[in-house]
């Protein structure tokens, strides 16, 4: 290796990423301000992989580069494969549904990864103006205020978020539906859902719920919250109990790893084609 390949390695190596993460910020803030001031029109609506999963013009037009993985641009038919190189992970409108019928709840997503490992997460709740984010090892916050989950290890004292998702066939309603009615009967607290992953997945984080699940989510919903959680101190994991894989379209993240592990063992996942394995919707 040369000399100058060495100290771009050095660089790498040292770089904490702080640069990108101010220009994060203000890119959602941006978008953020974009998306309230659409949110009482009428918006212009197609419907893509079924009745439930929407994308408008505002969607479109919030799209970024593409060479970055963006909802709206691996829907134009791109490809989605997470590489060593820095690469920025962007869900424009996370809650197209909510936005669509101005349901107060949408977000801006926006992770930022590299050598598939994420550095930091933005998520931009755009109606209640909160911004939550983090950077690895530095801990997660919400307007500058640090998070911290609720430590909850008992998983009958537990208010849940979760999503029935987008897809409406009969294999992924029944297991969505049956696994609220297992979660019910353990019992949990409560359950809930805001209509976007992406802040679903925050509330875990501020310690307002203790555990999240999805099943059928992208890797845009909710890579930038995984990181927020766990600068938390939360634990994130696949449904089944393994290591979180973004790409794997299933997510737990709890308030302790004894909260995860017991929900991972009531829950169960329909199949879903993974977000890396073509074609991606
Ligand atoms: C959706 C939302 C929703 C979740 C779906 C996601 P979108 O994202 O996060 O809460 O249930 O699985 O696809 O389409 O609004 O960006």
């Amino acid at each position: 290796m040369n000399c100058s390949s060495c100290q771009l390695l050095t660089q790498l190596i040292m770089a904490d990423w702080s640069h990108c993460l101010t220009f994060g910020l203000s890119v959602a803030k941006q978008a953020s301000q974009l998306i309230m001031a659409a949110f009482k029109q009428q918006k212009e609506v197609t419907c893509k992989s079924s009745a439930a999963d929407l994308v408008t013009q505002s969607d479109m037009k919030l799209s970024f580069d593409p060479r970055f993985i963006g909802e709206e641009s691996v829907g134009m038919g791109e490809n989605l494969q997470l590489t060593d190189h820095p690469t920025w992970i962007i869900d424009p409108i996370d809650g197209t549904v909510n936005f669509v019928h101005s349901f107060p709840f949408v977000a801006v997503s926006i992770a930022f990864c590299v050598n598939k490992q994420t550095e930091f997460g933005i998520v931009y709740s755009c109606v209640d103006d909160k911004v939550y984010h983090a950077q690895r090892g530095r801990g997660a916050f919400m307007n500058g205020q640090m998070l911290h989950v609720s430590g909850q290890q008992d998983v009958s004292r537990c208010v849940v978020v979760t999503e029935i998702g987008a897809e409406r066939d009969d294999v992924a309603l029944s297991t969505m539906t049956s696994n609220i009615f297992r979660l019910l009967k353990l019992p949990v607290h409560g359950v809930r859902a805001l209509g976007t992953a992406a802040v679903d997945m925050c509330q875990v984080a501020t310690g307002g719920a203790d555990v999240y699940y999805h099943i059928g989510m992208h890797c845009w919903d909710i890579a930038a919250s995984a990181i927020i959680v766990q600068e938390a101190g939360g634990v994130v994991m696949d449904t089944d109990g393994s290591e979180f894989d973004m790409m794997s379209r299933r997510v737990i993240a709890a308030s302790s790893s004894t909260v995860a592990n017991r929900i991972a063992r009531v829950i169960s996942a329909f199949p879903c084609c993974r977000d890396d394995a073509k074609p991606s919707t």
